[in-house]
């Protein structure tokens, strides 16, 4: 366990301290005083996103913590989301660092060629282990390198990925006030006796239900970004109270940000196509289309150049950049319409006024970033940053090896503090190889087993000599020190 934390206590030290404490141990730590010390030194972390917040909310209103985050942290003015630009895909980026095509959960409503199956973010197939298991994300890291993770609401949190659910969370429910969600967190941060977690992720559903509904122009979207300005506070706040806002990493950013639609930007697919001769799986702006068999190259020619603010891509003329073709859940036809335009089959759908999804390097798509605490510059505002960057940079700050992604943590390491940077391997990011994709590597478990072996023989050699002169043994100690801190799942 200890060896696993690479920025950790290394492991020569701490089986020096190991071998001579039975002998010195000049004052005893109780059981549970010696584990908290333990998980307090380890590096701590959470990830909180407040859905739908655009880059430039923090500018247009006052957001005093907002600002008191980048006073204090850091601050990245641009930062290029996943495409599509939606919840689901983007939540599970910042979580692992890869694309959508490479993560699997491509969009919120997707349906898998190969596996005859659909997802829905608002059914239970959310539930469904096997659209995550494209990925491992972050909280499933962190326990299998022996620490502890909490999760509130974040968008598959709830799930069994990889067998494991995060050591605490919550299942999703939309009626759980924010409020509600921070004090569980905090909790789960300040457990006394070893079972404080080292990562957390908290999520929220506004701005976005607000920009969905009133549109990001809207005057009365102001009342609201300054309303989630407070609860952020709020966070700040019971983090002081419970003593962890200094020590706790806090990263506060989001999943993408909001067009501004128009009732006169509609683009009805019945005009140009058959509804009878595909199926409509993902929604507007961009639409996963799947033609019936047979008929894929008669849907494409009815929507190639129907209409001016439409573009339509075949699977494998999906541009590059985009990083959205290589999985079996992108359909074989992509509708993207440009931005503030809405497709839709005919206008009975209903309407809303704000909407994202578009195109990433789009400015009104781009989320807010800002963060704070040990592992953090101050007062440093960066230009431009992938989302995909978070996921290198969070393995950084907890000490864990990143599993295979997309992102480069030299492309971001400037946000932390010096003593970070120090510790940030050279060369930064060298390609893991195959062998260690579990996320660790060989060094730590031959010196886990070094340590063991060694620690095994200075008992043997020890309890050879407290038996022969007589006095009490403190082997148990010694013992549990060797231990791997725990590692039993509690879940609630
Ligand atoms: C896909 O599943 C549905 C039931 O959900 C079934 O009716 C259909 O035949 C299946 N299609 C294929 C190609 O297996
Ligand atoms: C969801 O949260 C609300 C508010 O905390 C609570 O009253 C309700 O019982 C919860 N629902 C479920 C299914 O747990
Ligand atoms: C629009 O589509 C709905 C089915 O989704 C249908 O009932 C309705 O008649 C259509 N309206 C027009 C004007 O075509
Ligand atoms: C993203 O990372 C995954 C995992 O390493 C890799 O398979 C994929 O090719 C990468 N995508 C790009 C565009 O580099
Ligand atoms: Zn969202």
């Amino acid at each position: 366990m200890l060896g696993r934390y690479r920025r950790g206590p290394c492991c020569a030290p701490v089986l020096l301290w190991v071998l001579l404490l039975p002998l010195a141990a000049p004052h005893r730590l109780s059981h549970h005083e010696r584990r908290d010390r333990h998980v307090q030194d380890r590096p701590k972390l959470l990830l909180v996103s407040f859905d739908g917040f655009r880059w430039d909310y923090v500018d247009r209103v006052p957001t005093p913590n907002f600002h008191s985050i980048m006073d204090e942290g850091v601050y990245v003015e641009y930062v290029e989301n996943a495409y599509i630009t939606k919840t689901f895909p983007n939540h599970y980026s910042l979580v692992t660092g890869l694309y959508a095509e490479s993560h699997g959960v491509v969009a919120n409503e997707m349906y898998d060629l190969a596996w005859n199956r659909s997802f829905s973010m608002d059914t239970d197939s959310v539930y469904e282990p096997r659209w995550w298991d494209g990925a491992v994300p972050l909280w499933v890291t962190v326990q299998k390198a022996g620490g502890r993770s909490a999760a509130a609401m974040w968008p598959g949190s709830d799930v069994k990925i990889h067998g494991m659910y995060p050591t605490r969370y919550l299942r999703y429910n939309a009626s759980m006030s924010f409020e509600t969600r921070v004090e569980r967190i905090v909790e789960w941060f300040s457990a006394p006796g070893g079972e404080a977690v080292d990562f957390g992720v908290l999520y929220w559903e506004e701005p976005d239900e607000s920009g969905h509904s009133l549109g990001p122009q809207s005057p009365l979207m102001d009342v609201v970004i300054a309303g989630i300005d407070e609860k952020l506070g709020f966070l700040m706040n019971e983090m002081k109270k419970a003593g962890l806002y200094e020590k706790v990493n806090l990263i506060v950013t989001s999943d993408h940000g909001m067009a501004q639609l128009s009732a006169d930007n509609i683009i009805e697919l019945d005009e140009y196509v058959s509804r009878d001769l595909y199926t409509w799986v993902d929604k507007s702006p961009v639409v996963g289309i799947l033609p019936k068999e047979g008929k894929l190259d008669e849907v494409y020619n009815d929507l190639a150049d129907a209409n001016p603010n439409m573009v339509a891509y075949r699977k494998d003329n999906i541009p590059e950049h985009l990083h959205y073709q290589h999985n079996s859940r992108i359909m074989p036809i992509l509708l993207e319409a440009k931005e503030g335009w809405t497709i839709v089959q005919n206008r009975t759908r209903s309407f809303m006024l704000g909407n994202h999804g578009y195109d990433n390097t789009l400015r009104s798509m781009q989320p807010v970033f800002v963060a704070r605490g040990p592992a953090f510059r101050q007062n440093y505002v960066k230009t431009s940053m992938r989302s995909v960057d978070l996921y290198p940079l969070m393995c950084h700050i907890l000490s864990l090896r990143a599993l295979p992604n997309n992102g480069s943590l030299s492309d971001v390491q400037d946000l932390l503090s010096p003593e970070m940077v120090s510790t940030v391997p050279v060369p930064p990011h060298s390609p893991v190889p195959p062998q260690q994709a579990a996320g660790y590597s060989y060094a730590p478990v031959v010196g886990s087993f070094l340590g063991v072996v060694m620690v095994l023989c200075f008992l043997v050699v020890y309890i050879i000599l407290v038996t022969f002169k007589q006095r009490p043994s403190l082997k148990r100690r010694s013992w549990e020190m060797s231990q791997p801190l725990l590692q039993e799942d509690l879940h609630l």
